[in-house]
């Protein structure tokens, strides 16, 4: 039985990630460390805390004694850290924030590590990080697919502050001995992702009949892995426990942003055509009002510094029996399905806080 510490558990990939391991691993301890910044919603996971599968924990993973304190309570022997300021378009509105809880947010746990664990570590014991493929800057269009030992080069604030925290992950093992495991993954999308990132955007945008917008000329290439895939993968990783490791996590799907938005699209035509009530419950959508949902596509000002491609090797975690299951086309199928059978989830939240942020970031002109 292992007991794991799950932070920003009330995230996009840490809600998804408690629902895959409580179903997986039912005689496990799962605690939830979560600050519930914006991005972080309780009603992803409340069933789970409800039936007490989750305990979950109110506060900031840079609190470094109550991490300390929490870990010897909770006799946490697995940490997973998904908590982070996760949007580049944020990062670039306000890199301190980033800098916070990525670098020094990353920081403070492996401090409570190093305080709470065993020294020199028994087995058993393991803190994993979960990072990102943007570590390594952008790819050129012959340039091949990033692997582990690809140098990094971020080029954003928010990917300078996740190679920055994997770093510092990497010198506490190699320093004090914690027994220590990276994963560097692609752009994860799926159920429960906050509407900010391009594919949820565009399913909520479609349904309320507002634009869509494609940063640029909309040729940029994403490594698109579902995240249930990616729940897999670190399960992988955490049951091989070799400390020191580091892993990339890929789909297997590399598309341009453009081709994916269109896609996303003809999903939601097709849904509108073959169950004709969805008309009523979103009147405002481009279908219900007799156009195509592609017609809402609008190119706008380009980010800056926007990387051009990404594309992840998977063939280091190929060795662990890890391959992705889920197809572009049918995880997009599921997440679009998935958005629209979850109006109160999604409606709940882009109100306040996000329309403003809306307002400011996606009204861009080209
Ligand atoms: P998210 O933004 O949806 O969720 C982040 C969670 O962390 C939220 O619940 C938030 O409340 C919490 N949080 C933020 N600051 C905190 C703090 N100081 N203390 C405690 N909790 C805090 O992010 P996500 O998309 O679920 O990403 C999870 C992890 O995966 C991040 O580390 C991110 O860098 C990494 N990642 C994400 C993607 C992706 O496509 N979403 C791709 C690669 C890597
Ligand atoms: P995003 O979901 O923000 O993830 P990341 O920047 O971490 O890759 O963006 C995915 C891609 O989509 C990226 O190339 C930027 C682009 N994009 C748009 O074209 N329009 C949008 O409104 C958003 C949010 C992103």
């Amino acid at each position: 039985m292992r007991r794991l510490l799950i932070t920003g558990g009330a995230g996009f990939i840490g809600a998804n990630f408690c629902h895959y391991w409580s179903a997986t691993h039912p005689g496990d301890r799962l605690v939830v460390l979560d600050a519930l910044t914006y991005a972080g919603n309780l009603a992803s996971i409340q069933p789970l805390i409800q039936s007490q599968r989750v305990r979950f924990i109110h506060g900031d993973i840079c609190d470094r004694d109550r991490n300390a304190a929490l870990l010897r309570d909770e006799r946490i022997d697995t940490v997973v850290n998904f908590a982070a300021e996760s949007h580049v378009d944020r990062s670039i509105e306000d890199p301190q924030s980033f800098l916070r809880t990525n670098v020094m947010g990353t920081h403070a746990l492996l401090e409570g590590a190093r305080s709470a664990w065993p020294r020199p570590a028994a087995s058993g014991y393991l803190f994993h990080h979960v990072s990102t493929d943007e570590v390594y800057g952008s790819l050129g269009p012959a340039d091949p697919a990033f692997t582990e030992s690809t140098p990094y080069a971020p080029n954003s604030p928010y990917s300078a502050s996740k190679a920055a925290a994997d770093h510092i992950v990497r010198a506490y093992t190699h320093t004090f001995g914690i027994p220590c495991t990276i994963s560097n993954c692609s752009n994860n999308y799926g159920p429960y992702q906050f509407p900010e990132k391009l594919l949820p955007l565009c399913i909520v945008n479609l349904l309320e009949g507002r634009p869509l917008p494609i940063y640029g000329d909309g040729m940029q290439i994403r490594d698109w892995l579902h995240v249930h895939d990616h729940c897999r993968a670190i399960d992988q990783i955490l049951l091989s426990s070799i400390a020191g490791e580091t892993w990339n996590v890929g789909g297997g799907s590399t598309e341009p942003n453009v081709r994916v938005v269109e896609a996303v699209c003809d999903l939601v035509d097709d849904e509108f055509r073959q169950r004709p009530e969805l008309k009523t419950r979103y009147p405002s959508s481009a279908p219900a009002q007799g156009r195509s949902s592609r017609s809402l596509m609008q190119h706008v000002r380009d980010r800056p510094g926007h990387d051009r491609r990404y594309a992840v090797d998977g063939g280091k975690i190929a060795q662990l029996g890890f391959a992705p299951q889920t197809s572009l086309a049918a995880g997009l199928a599921s997440t679009v399905h998935w958005y629209l059978e979850n109006e109160d989830w999604w409606r709940s939240i882009v109100t306040g806080e996000y329309r403003g942020w809306y307002a400011r970031q996606y009204t861009k002109e080209s």
